[in-house]
């Protein structure tokens, strides 16, 4: 989307939030328990965000839950996230359903269990009438794979005659990417005191505001959502041009 076409809530509040869930790994281990501890925590604390976007006209939530380089993570970190996806979808399907929470997944499928990719197919598919929030989980997601994925296709259309390199501009660019039906995000916040973007949304975030919190992912409240928000609110976004 055309970064001129980005929208506000009516009180200047961010319509798209972008969130890279950072820290689960610290707050398990200042607890003395595993990382896994932490990953579950960090689950728990989706759901009271996703609760928290309509109170402050969120309408788009895209979450980090799992990037292409996560798999450099030991077998059982990799296997206990995947196993903890899986309950996601399963304990949380109802409430998203009944809440009116739409849910996406965006990645490279590929490399996913099958049977994780059947459930998250079906969760879309269950969910795809909803509108109040739109939540999108970036599972197996790197910014340079999707564009270079999207990049494939784009060569693949004029390989096959149906666009030619005429044809080739940001705008048809983004029309191969895994985001294609939402806006770009207005605001990417990063937990646990990491100043990175760390490979999310790097083209869909190129007039985004970033706002980086101390917080570690489990202790990130909605009170502390909606701070940032409000503190969204408050800047002057300009997208390049000066204001008159
Ligand atoms: C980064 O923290 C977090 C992840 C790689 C996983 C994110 C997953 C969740 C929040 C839980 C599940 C999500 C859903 C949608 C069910 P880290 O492990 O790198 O933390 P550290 O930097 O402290 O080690």
């Amino acid at each position: 989307m055309a970064a001129d076409a980005q929208e506000t809530t009516p009180d200047g509040g961010p319509k798209h939030v972008a969130i890279i869930m950072d820290g689960n790994g610290r707050w398990a281990q200042k607890r003395g328990r595993p990382r896994l501890f932490g990953h579950q925590a960090g689950a728990r604390r989706v759901r009271d965000i996703v609760e928290a976007c309509p109170g402050q006209g969120v309408k788009y939530l895209t979450i980090f839950a799992f990037s292409t380089e996560n798999w450099k993570r030991t077998q059982t970190e990799v296997s206990g996230l995947m196993a903890l996806f899986r309950r996601y979808i399963v304990r949380e399907a109802r409430a998203l359903l009944t809440k009116g929470v739409r849910v996406r997944f965006i990645g490279d499928r590929i490399r996913l269990d099958e049977k994780l990719v059947a459930m998250m197919d079906e969760l879309e598919l269950l969910t795809s009438h909803n509108d109040l929030v739109h939540l999108t989980v970036a599972l197996n997601y790197g910014g340079r794979d999707e564009v270079t994925r999207a990049a494939k296709r784009l060569a693949y259309e004029i390989e096959q005659g149906r666009l030619t390199h005429k044809d080739v501009d940001a705008e048809t660019l983004s029309r191969f990417l895994d985001t294609h039906v939402l806006p770009d995000p207005d605001l990417v916040i990063r937990t646990s005191g990491e100043a990175r973007i760390s490979n999310f949304l790097l083209w869909q975030s190129a007039y985004a505001e970033y706002e980086f919190v101390d917080t570690l992912w489990p202790d990130f409240t909605p009170e502390e959502f909606a701070r940032v928000c409000a503190s969204y609110a408050a800047r002057d976004r300009r997208f390049g041009a000066v204001k008159t």
